[in-house]
């Protein structure tokens, strides 16, 4: 049987709104319905080990039959990154003795290399051909935008490293027929480089089509909530990623004896009444405030009767 292409599942938001609750919902979901499911955080204030009750970590871990999740850990993701990106050129002892290894420590300590680890991660993930779903539980919806729009300052950031490494390459090898005694052919990366660049233009392909990745955006009945979606949806457009979905979480269930809810619900109905209006194109999914907190597997399941029927 042909093997269907990877879904991915993004879940955007304001703090707070019910993205890892929602997140973790739909992996579990799917998995239950027998899709080899991952499920993976990019959030540095990892939720997922709370919202599962289990501890996850920066390596993969199988939760059940078709469930797995980790958690990038952006500190360490960083750490292997500046290791691969530290040529072995810095490690001749000739060239430190000459004081030049700090012209090479240049590139590892680039700003925003801890932003770029973590992206090279999230893309290595991305391409990965393992699963049938892949479900991204990201930041609040600032940095989760940040996050996709890293291709371009990463892809013009990449080309300027090569040319350096380039030129590099260069004086290493003078310096090699100058210095007869320097042990070690120096590896200068470029590949590793290459690599990256690769994977960014395909990851820019598979975010912008609408088959492969559905975007989702969280949001709770109220004003400031809606302004920010809009605002997400528009942003999200112009990286040329489509939103299909709106989540409309926390909604305040009918409670006759209750006049507080009642009011609160009255307001919260006429909030829904003009999502539905701003987002006519959009499926809009609606689950309400549930009483217990949603943690675990049995809540969570509750929850993902809401969110896919069919996946
Ligand atoms: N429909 C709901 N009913 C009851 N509690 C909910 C609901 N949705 C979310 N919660 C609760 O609200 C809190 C925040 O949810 P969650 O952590 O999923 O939000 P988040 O958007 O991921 O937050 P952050 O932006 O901090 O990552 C959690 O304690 C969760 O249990
Ligand atoms: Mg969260």
């Amino acid at each position: 049987m042909l093997k269907k292409d990877t879904r991915y599942y993004f879940f955007s938001g304001k703090g707070g709104v019910g993205k890892t609750s929602i997140a973790t919902a739909t992996a579990l979901q799917f998995a239950k319905n027998k899709n080899k499911t991952l499920i993976i955080s990019t959030d540095p204030a990892h939720s997922l080990s709370d919202s599962f009750e289990v501890k996850i970590g920066g390596e993969i871990k199988k939760l059940t039959k078709n469930l797995f999740a980790v958690e990038i850990d952006p500190e360490k993701a960083a750490e292997e990154y500046k290791k691969k990106l530290t040529p072995e050129i810095e490690k001749i002892e000739s060239l430190k003795d000459m004081g030049l290894d700090s012209v090479f420590d240049t590139v590892g300590n680039a700003p925003g290399i801890d932003e770029i680890a973590a992206f090279d991660k999230f893309l290595q993930y991305l391409n990965s051909k393992d699963y049938d779903v892949i479900v991204f539980d990201t930041a609040p919806t600032g940095h989760a935008l940040r996050f996709l729009s890293l291709p371009d300052v990463l892809d013009s950031w990449i080309g300027r490293v090569i040319k350096i490494r380039m030129k590099l390459s260069g004086v290493i090898n003078i310096f090699k027929k100058l210095l007869p005694f320097t042990e070690e052919s120096p590896s200068i990366g470029t590949e590793h480089l290459e690599e990256i660049k690769k994977r960014i233009e395909e990851a820019r392909k598979t975010l912008s089509n609408p088959d492969k990745t559905h975007y989702n955006i969280v949001m709770i009945p109220e004003e400031m909530s809606i302004a920010e979606s809009e605002r997400a949806v528009n942003t999200l457009k112009s990286y040329g990623i489509p939103v299909k979905t709106i989540i409309i979480n926390q909604i305040i269930p009918e409670n006759p004896r209750c006049d507080f809810c009642t009011e609160k619900r009255r307001l919260q109905l006429k909030r829904i009444e003009s999502i539905r209006k701003k987002f006519r194109n959009f499926k809009i999914i609606e689950i309400p405030l549930f009483k217990e907190e949603i943690k675990g597997f049995s809540a969570l399941e509750k929850l993902g009767r809401y969110l896919i029927s069919k996946p």
